[in-house]
Order: structure tokens, then sequence, then C-alpha cells
């Protein structure tokens, strides 16, 4: 899983390095299929219940599954960016949102407190804790920001397949849910919506979610693993 994170983590680190206003969500696509080639990795998104792409690509209101096409990016605009690998039958799934040029301080703040959710619930990836623990940890942040939580959606467990039991909701009881063990891996997946309510709605692609308050949405992830000395993100580049 370590190989398939550190796919996973170049393929952030040149998509981010391809956003600038002016860049269609296809190109971005592109970015992404040409990494996984030259890594000689697999896409675990493509094809994925039919889904057409190796990224997802959200902008503004849409929190999650965003599926790339003409959309042509615009200063101001926050894009999440979701994507994952396949290396020797092991799966890496990660996604991170970052500002178009120039943005607004209030999309700058709901982006930053995605973030720090995301660092919250890692902390808890430790043997003896529950997912209830990491799943309130993205609760107590988000609820501390007034933003809501994406309602119906969230992480999982990862490995062998890209979605593996447990669910990991964006709201939890501490002390509650399967509790964690060395070598178990999660995708922790904060979203965070501007809003401050929960809702979403899904549009009639059949994929893209958005909020449903027309506010902004802000999604981050990591695939982690609980060790015997804490949590090991899978799905950080290691040269930076
Ligand atoms: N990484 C996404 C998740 O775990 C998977 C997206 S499904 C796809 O929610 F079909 F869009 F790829
Ligand atoms: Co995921």
């Amino acid at each position: 899983m370590r190989a398939a994170g550190r796919v996973v983590a170049e393929m952030h680190e040149c998509i981010r390095g391809a956003i600038r206003p002016g860049v269609t969500t296809a190109e971005l696509d592109r970015v992404a299929r040409d990494v996984l080639e030259r890594r000689g990795a697999g896409s675990n998104f493509l094809g994925y219940r039919g889904y057409p792409a190796v990224i997802c690509a959200s902008v503004n209101n849409e929190v999650v599954h965003g599926i790339p096409g003409a959309r042509v990016l615009a200063e101001g605009d926050i894009i999440g960016i979701d994507c994952g690998a396949v290396v020797d039958g092991w799966h890496g799934d990660a996604a991170f949102t970052a500002a178009v040029g120039e943005v607004s301080p209030d999309a700058r703040r709901l982006i930053a407190a995605a973030e720090e959710a995301l660092a919250a619930a890692i902390a808890q990836m430790r043997s003896g804790r529950h997912v209830g623990d990491v799943s309130h940890a993205i609760e107590v942040v988000a609820d501390a920001a007034g933003y809501g939580v994406a309602d119906g959606y969230g992480g999982h467990g990862i490995g062998r397949a890209m979605h593996e039991a447990p669910d990991v909701p964006c709201r939890g009881t501490p002390g509650r849910g399967p509790r964690l063990e060395v070598g178990v891996v999660l995708a922790i997946e904060p979203m965070l919506l501007g809003g401050g309510g929960d809702d979403t709605l899904e549009l009639d692609d059949g994929w893209t979610v958005v909020t449903a308050d027309g506010s902004l949405a802000a999604h981050v992830e990591h695939t982690v693993v609980v060790t015997d000395h804490g949590p090991e993100i899978l799905t950080e580049g290691s040269g930076r």
C-alpha cells in the first residue's frame, strides 16, 4: 500500500502544479493519467460503477465526485481533487482542495478548516482508539468553525479494494465503533460545507454531489495506517 500511496502523492503533486486559471478539469485528469502510466499503476476510479475518469474534480459548491470535463477553472474558484491508484492489487486514495489563483478569505478559511479536521482525525489513528474517535475529531473542528459536514458521505477502510469496512463518517461518538489495531488502514475524508448545514444533493449526472444551499465545500483525504508508533500517512509525498 505504500507504493500505491506514493503514486497518489505524485498525482497530487503534478495536478497541484497544473491548477491555474484557464485550465480545464479534463486537462487535470490527463495529468493524473500520465502519472499512472509512468508508474505502471492502475486507476481505481476509472470504471468504478461506470465512473468515466481517473480523478474527481469538484469545483466551488461541488462537494465530491465532480466529473472532469470542459469546465475551465477561473481565478477565485476552489477545486477539490480526489484520485487513487492501484499497485500490485493494493489501493491508495486521497484528496486535496486547492485555490485557483487568489480566492476569498472565506474560501481560504474553509480549506484550512478541512485540512485541520483531517489532521485532527489522523491524530486519532492509534491502537486502542475507535472509529468514532476519528469521526468525532472531524466533527469537532467543523463545529468550532461553524461549518457543516456532508451527511451520508465519508471515509472508509481500504486495502485490496478501494472501499472496505468500516465506514468512517464525518461525525461520530468518541469510544464507539470498531476498535483500531496496528495494521488497520483507513481513508479518512472530511467534507466541510461552508453554509453550516449538512445537506447535499446529487446532480442528474448521477455523480456530482453539491451543497444543498449552494455554499462552498472543501474535501481532503489521506490513506492512513495505524502503526505501533502512531499514524503513518501513506498518501503524502516524502521528497519535500
Ligand atoms: N475516493 C472516492 C471515495 O472514496 C471514490 C470516488 S468513486 C469514483 O469516495 F467512482 F468517483 F471514483
Ligand atoms: Co475515499
